[in-house]
């Protein structure tokens, strides 16, 4: 079955600065052997994308080596908001760390936070890592600046229905979903092991909330994977990171629950393609498609998987629609396992994008 090239709205790409986790390169492969053919990249690097130079940097490594298209983030800090509207258009939105994570870019108070509302532009989208009360209060701020925000990993039933009010309202705001906030609950942490202990944020919620989000799927505008990897080194390891990779499992485990009944494939094309080319104004890609095999059910294991980190909190489940083949801009780039694409034929769309708050 042919299916559109799929959007990730929320990835991390660890360059610059921890490329023994990821890099532009495996972190792009890894997006193709999910089916995956834009990947917007989240901040946190080493040092973080809040300035010039460091924005610089992470393009600077996309044009070099990305094999799918991607877009970068600018990370809000309490220092930058004056430098941002020079910079903002080479990338694709704001993202604001408003709870504590792994990175530097937490912001500590409303005062932060409306600088930054003040400063960004129009012309590119903000979203926002806000967990609980701290999305009530952001909420808030955004109603006060009349501004579109996109909530990242929404987890728990308070924040699913919080943002269906908001939405009922009337007001803008977006929100995106991972696969293990779907799939997994805190009851799956012992299952995991030493690997489980640093899991994830937010963290792995109750199955009462599981079924919150489940319940609540009309108001979740996309899937977006939070691809968070760290090595199994540093996850079994002194003081470990959050952080679960997702790329090369997103597709499998949606359209096994396709297969289950408990979404439809329209409910996937949707958040994983319409939606977020919507949300965020991503342009259209020519020719460009992934094809999979709706038939061939498989095991899911980190050994084959292109990211550097090496695991998988999925380790040993079915996944369906093993992706066969992926056509980015009329060039096979991906065929049953292989990468058949050298560095450097993704874009950065950041220029191309057609966002309008
Ligand atoms: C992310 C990371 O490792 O960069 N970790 C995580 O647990 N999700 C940070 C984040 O998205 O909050
Ligand atoms: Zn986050
Ligand atoms: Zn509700
Ligand atoms: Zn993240």
């Amino acid at each position: 079955m042919k299916l559109p090239g799929l959007i990730d709205v929320h990835v991390h790409l660890r360059e610059p600065g921890a490329t023994h986790k990821e890099d532009f390169l495996s972190g792009t492969k890894a997006a193709l052997a999910g089916g995956v053919t834009t990947v917007l990249a989240m901040p946190n690097t080493q040092p973080p994308l809040a300035d010039g130079s460091s924005l610089h940097k992470a393009v600077s490594a996309g044009q070099e080596k990305a094999l799918c298209d991607y877009g970068l983030y600018l990370g809000g800090s309490m220092e930058n908001p004056d430098l941002l509207p020079e910079i903002a258009d080479q990338s694709v939105g704001l993202k604001l760390y408003l709870d504590a994570t792994y990175g530097p870019l937490l912001l500590e108070d409303t005062i932060h936070w409306r600088k930054l509302f003040e400063s960004w532009p129009r012309s590119r989208p903000i979203v926002a890592h806000a967990e609980g009360k701290t999305l009530a209060a952001l909420l808030y701020i955004a109603f006060m600046y009349d501004r579109h925000i996109h909530i990242c990993h929404v987890s728990t039933r308070e924040e699913i229905c919080l943002i269906k009010s908001a939405k009922e309202k009337g007001l803008p705001v977006t929100c995106e979903v991972t696969p293990h906030h779907l799939f997994l609950s805190k009851e799956d942490i012992p299952a995991l092991g030493k690997r489980g202990k640093s899991e994830v944020r937010p963290r792995l919620a109750s199955r009462d909330d599981q079924r919150a989000l489940w319940d609540h799927l009309e108001v979740i505008d996309c899937f977006a994977t939070d691809h968070a990897p760290h090595t199994l080194a540093e996850k079994e390891g002194e003081d470990p990171p959050p952080g679960f990779p997702g790329l090369e499992t997103a597709l499998p485990l949606f359209l096994n629950a396709v297969h289950e009944g408990r979404l439809s494939m329209e409910d996937v094309i949707t958040r994983m393609y319409t939606n977020p080319r919507a949300v965020f104004g991503l342009p259209e890609q020519q020719e460009t498609w992934i094809e999979v095999d709706l038939k061939r059910g498989y095991e899911i294991r980190a050994a084959d998987q292109y990211s550097k980190c090496g695991w998988t909190p999925f380790e040993g489940w079915t996944g369906l629609g093993c992706v066969e083949r992926v056509v980015l801009r009329g060039e096979e780039v991906f065929r049953n396992g292989e990468i058949l694409t050298t560095a450097g034929g993704g874009r950065n769309i950041a220029p191309s994008l057609t966002y309008q708050a």
